[in-house]
């Protein structure tokens, strides 16, 4: 499964990035309005950082202005994927964008029925918003194994992207259901480092190595 980082925020990206673990990253409106800089140039140094798909939001609500907005962005850098929302002018603008040759990510998936339409007209990702599902009182994995289902059955090359991920245990359980992206906030990626016993352990080898080497002078 891949890993994307789910921000507007160079500094996270970079941070992460340089580790080596990020597959490529997603923004939305409300990430990039949070940062100060021009977005263009936050999604082009987001491209640089990740060398991997970036995904970025159409803002447009009707179909020619999405289609415009979305060529435009995928102009940017060769790693952009246009991201739209899932309304009927969404996906129609995602049929033409995809058949014009350009990746889109159909976004705001809340159901088994809007992920299949987004991959019948050629999306290369669907994003299944869990966290937003769990908020309501439902549970957003179940949504996640419905459509990996789905599209095994139907054979699309349509990607599961896994998104709204509130938890370790969300990025774990979209791994074991099949899924084929997980795109996880910066604080969520930290989380999957932690646990505590790395660190007691760490600690002890240091401490019984530095024994070892007062006793010998
Ligand atoms: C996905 O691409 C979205 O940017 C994102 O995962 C939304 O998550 P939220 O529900 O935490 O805002």
């Amino acid at each position: 499964m891949k890993l994307f980082i789910d921000t507007g925020n160079l500094k996270e990206v970079e941070a992460l990035a340089q580790i080596g673990i990020l597959d490529g990253a997603t923004t939305n409106p409300s990430l990039l309005a949070k940062e100060s800089a021009d977005p263009r140039h936050i999604l082009t140094q987001i491209c640089a950082l990740v060398n991997g798909p970036v995904s970025a939001e159409v803002v447009a609500t009707d179909y020619a202005g999405m289609v415009r907005e979305g060529r435009d962005l995928a102009g940017i850098n060769e790693h952009i994927v246009i991201k739209v929302p899932f309304t009927k002018d969404g996906v129609r603008a995602c049929k033409t964008l995809a058949d014009e040759g350009h990746r889109v990510n159909v976004t705001l998936i809340f159901s088994a029925t809007q992920a299949w339409l987004a991959a019948k007209v050629g999306a290369a990702y669907v994003s299944p918003f869990v966290g937003r599902l769990d908020d309501i009182g439902t549970t957003g994995m179940t949504l996640i194994r419905e459509i990996v289902d789905i599209f095994d059955n139907a054979e699309f090359p349509t990607e599961v992207l896994v998104a709204s991920v509130r938890s370790p245990i969300h990025v774990i359980e979209a791994a074991r259901m099949g899924a084929d992206v997980v795109t996880a906030p910066a604080s969520v990626i930290e989380q999957c480092f932690k646990h505590p016993l790395t660190d007691i352990g760490l600690e002890r080898f240091l401490k019984d190595w530095e024994k070892a080497q007062a006793a010998r002078v």
